[in-house]
């Protein structure tokens, strides 16, 4: 089961210039994206409603979108305007489409009742066109049920094993010897913590205290934040909050979004960088080997969890973790979110 009436990211923006057409799968739906020529974004279902061909085959005509293979013509609204060899329209012949919203580097599609869709309710992250930030970008396929992935993302504990030489290596540890702070909320979880005393360049031997503070968002959405502040700052700060006013050392920023393409594949959307600062060529490609190092750890392990979750009963209980309440309560705020489009739909 998935929630519906949520936005998910689909593809980045600046891979869809104007004039062209992609196809996506997101919840089992074909999707094909396309730009006009004036720039305006269409999400209309990848079926051509003629012999379901994929409309993402098609090629953009203006503001229209053409069939590759009989020449069926579909307007912004999916409306068929053109039939080669029929004066008139035959019934049957428009497209569905979806809405469909642009944000921080990201095109986010709406599958859920077309009236609900509030583009208040896209979580927030860092814009990639923002001078601000300087991020590297990529995208990865799992063939694993999303939620799996978002159990990851919510357990930062994994850091210390299975990305021992990577992401955990860079801090040298230290995301797993007490549970993080986590907060409920409305459609997600809020999660925080203080590293202390950790090298500031990974194998270094300066030290610093990092906050590390994320959101994590339906339908699994990333917003991370990790600071570098001189040592002692954690002790200073009582574990609380750093205030706006404490100068950091250094910010480091993520912005994540698992999508479901299938109920057991989803894909990987990430950005990795830095704020306020621009790194070295060095430092960043070296930043962002880490990371993609990391996630093809990430990756094989979620893979093979999710081969033995097939063979295992679902009345199986697993053990439960201090560290497995924001994974827990996250699953909980989604089957919510499910319960209740069942419920108004029922
Ligand atoms: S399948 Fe699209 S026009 Fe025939
Ligand atoms: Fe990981």
């Amino acid at each position: 089961m998935f929630a519906r009436n949520c936005w998910y990211v689909a593809a980045w923006s600046h891979l869809l210039p104007a004039g062209t057409v992609i196809g996506r799968q997101i919840l089992d739906e074909p999707i094909a994206l396309y730009r006009t020529e004036s720039g305006a974004l269409v999400a209309m279902e990848d079926r051509c409603p003629h012999r379901l061909a994929p409309l993402s085959l098609g090629c953009v005509q203006g503001e229209q979108l053409q069939c590759r293979y009989h020449g069926l013509t579909f307007d912004m609204a999916g409306r068929c305007i053109g039939v080669p060899g029929a004066e008139k329209i035959p019934p049957g012949t428009n497209a569905r489409t979806f809405p469909v919203a642009e944000c921080d580097g990201w095109i986010w599609v709406w599958l859920g009742a077309p009236g609900a869709a509030n583009e208040a309710l896209i979580p927030r992250g860092f814009d990639l066109a923002d001078r601000r930030f300087t991020m590297r970008y990529g995208e990865i396929s799992y063939a694993a049920d999303y939620q799996l992935v978002n159990d990851n993302l919510c357990d930062l504990s994994h850091l210390d094993f299975l990305h021992k030489t990577t992401l955990g290596g860079a801090t040298a540890g230290g995301w797993s010897d007490q549970p993080p702070r986590v907060t409920p909320l409305e459609r997600g979880v809020h999660i925080e913590r203080w590293l202390k005393d950790r090298p500031v360049n990974p194998g270094g031997t300066d030290l610093t205290d990092i906050w590390s503070c994320y959101d994590f968002s339906a339908p699994g959405i990333l917003v991370m934040r990790t600071t570098f502040y001189p040592r002692g700052a954690a002790e200073r700060c009582g574990l609380a909050a750093p205030p706006d006013d404490l100068a950091p050392l250094l910010r480091r920023v993520d912005q994540q979004a698992v999508t479901p393409t299938g109920k057991k594949s989803c894909t990987y959307l990430f950005a990795a960088g830095f704020e306020g600062m621009t790194p070295s060529p060095v430092a960043m490609e070296r930043m962002y080997k880490i990371v993609m190092d990391a996630f093809a750890e990430d990756r094989t392990m979620i893979e093979a969890q999710q081969r033995i979750w097939d063979l295992t009963p679902a009345s199986r209980r697993n053990a439960f973790l201090p560290s497995d309440k924001a994974p827990h309560l996250f699953r909980k705020m989604l089957a919510r979110l499910i319960n209740q489009e069942l419920k108004v739909s029922s």
